[in-house]
C-alpha cells in the first residue's frame, strides 16, 4: 500500500546565511577521480537547523568541509554571511565525529582554544569555559584530560568548544554516530535546547532518520554519483517530536524511500 503522504519542500528561507550555486567537488586521485559532488544549489537562511541525509559517499562530509574552509571546491560558489570562504574561520564552529579534542590539553583549555586564538582575555575565557560546561551538564571535568573522559563526555566538550566564540554556523558530520542510545537521546535534547536559545545555524550529518527527524526543520536528502540534492523538506512536526505521531512515521517512511532504502509496506 502506497498511501499519498503530503510533503512540503523548503521554499522560504529567510535571510540567507549560506549560499551555495553549482557547487561541485572533484577529488583526484592517482588512481582516478570521483565527483564527490555534481552540482549543488543550495541556499540556507540564518538560525536554521538543517539534517543532511545519503547513503555513504554521496558527497556529505565533503559539503561540510567545504563550508569549514577544510576543501577548496573545484567550482561553483559558496557564501557565508555574503563572503567567499577562504579558510577556516571562528564564525564556523565544527563537530566531528571523532570527538577531536586536543589529547594534550584539559576539557577546560579545549574549550577555550578558539577563544586563546581569538587574542581573549584569560579571565573572560575562563568565564566562557565554565558557562559552555556547565551547558553540556558537565562542570566538574574542567581539569580533565580528554582519556579521562566517556566517549559521550568527549563529545560534549567537542560541542561546548565549537560553541565557545559564539559561532553563527556550526558544522556537525555524525557527531553522536558513535554514542550509546541513551547519551545519543540526551546529546540530541541538548542540542535542540542550544538552538533554541542561541539560534545558530546549523548544518547536521547523520544516516538516522529518526535522529533527523527529532532535531530538525528541515531536511536535505543526498543521492551519490555524482552527489547531488534529490530531496530538500520540511520537517512540520510541532516540538517536542514525539517518535509515536503518524506524522513522524510519514515522514520516516518517505525520507527512508527518498534515501533509496527499503521500507516495509
Ligand atoms: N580525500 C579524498 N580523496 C579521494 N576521494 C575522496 C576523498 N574524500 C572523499 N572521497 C570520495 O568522494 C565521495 C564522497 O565522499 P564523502 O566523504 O563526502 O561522502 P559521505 O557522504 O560523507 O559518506 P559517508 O556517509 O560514508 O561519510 C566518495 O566517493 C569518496 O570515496
Ligand atoms: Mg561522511
Amino acid at each position: 500500500m502506497n498511501a499519498r503522504v503530503e510533503i512540503s519542500s523548503q521554499t522560504d528561507v529567510g535571510e540567507p546565511l549560506i549560499t551555495c550555486i553549482e557547487l561541485g567537488h572533484v577529488y583526484d586521485s592517482g588512481r582516478g577521480r570521483t565527483t564527490a559532488l555534481g552540482s549543488v544549489s543550495l541556499t540556507i537562511g540564518r538560525g536554521e537547523f538543517v539534517c543532511v541525509l545519503g547513503p555513504s559517499g554521496c558527497g556529505k562530509t565533503t559539503l561540510l568541509n567545504i563550508l569549514a574552509g577544510f576543501v577548496l571546491p573545484a567550482k561553483g560558489v559558496v557564501r557565508v554571511g555574503g563572503h567567499a570562504i577562504n579558510g577556516p574561520s571562528s564564525e564556523r564552529g565544527v563537530v566531528f565525529q571523532d570527538y577531536s579534542l586536543f589529547p594534550w590539553l584539559t576539557a577546560r583549555a579545549n574549550v577555550e582554544f578558539g577563544l586563546r586564538m581569538a587574542g581573549r582575555a584569560a579571565r573572560e575565557r575562563v568565564k566562557i569555559a565554565h558557562d559552555l560546561l556547565g551547558l553540556v551538564d558537565l562542570p566538574d571535568v574542567g581539569e580533565k584530560y580528554p582519556f579521562e573522559l566517556s566517549g559521550g563526555m568527549k563529545q560534549r566538550v567537542a560541542i561546548a568548544r565549537a560553541l565557545a566564540t559564539r559561532p553563527s554556523l556550526l558544522l556537525m558530520d555524525e557527531p553522536f554516530a558513535a554514542l550509546d542510545a541513551m547519551t545519543r537521546g540526551s546529546l540530541q535534547a541538548k542540542l535542540v535546547e542550544i538552538h533554541r536559545q542561541e539560534q545558530p545555524t546549523i548544518l547536521f550529518v547523520t544516516h538516522n532518520i529518526a535522529e533527523a527527524l527529532v532535531l530538525a526543520s528541515r531536511l536535505i536528502v543526498m543521492s551519490p554519483n555524482p552527489g547531488r540534492i534529490v530531496e530538500d523538506i520540511s520537517v512540520d512536526l510541532p516540538r517536542p517530536r514525539r517518535r509515536t505521531a503518524p506524522r513522524f512515521n510519514e515522514l520516516y517512511e518517505h525520507v527512508s524511500r527518498a534515501i533509496g532504502l527499503e521500507t516495509a509496506e
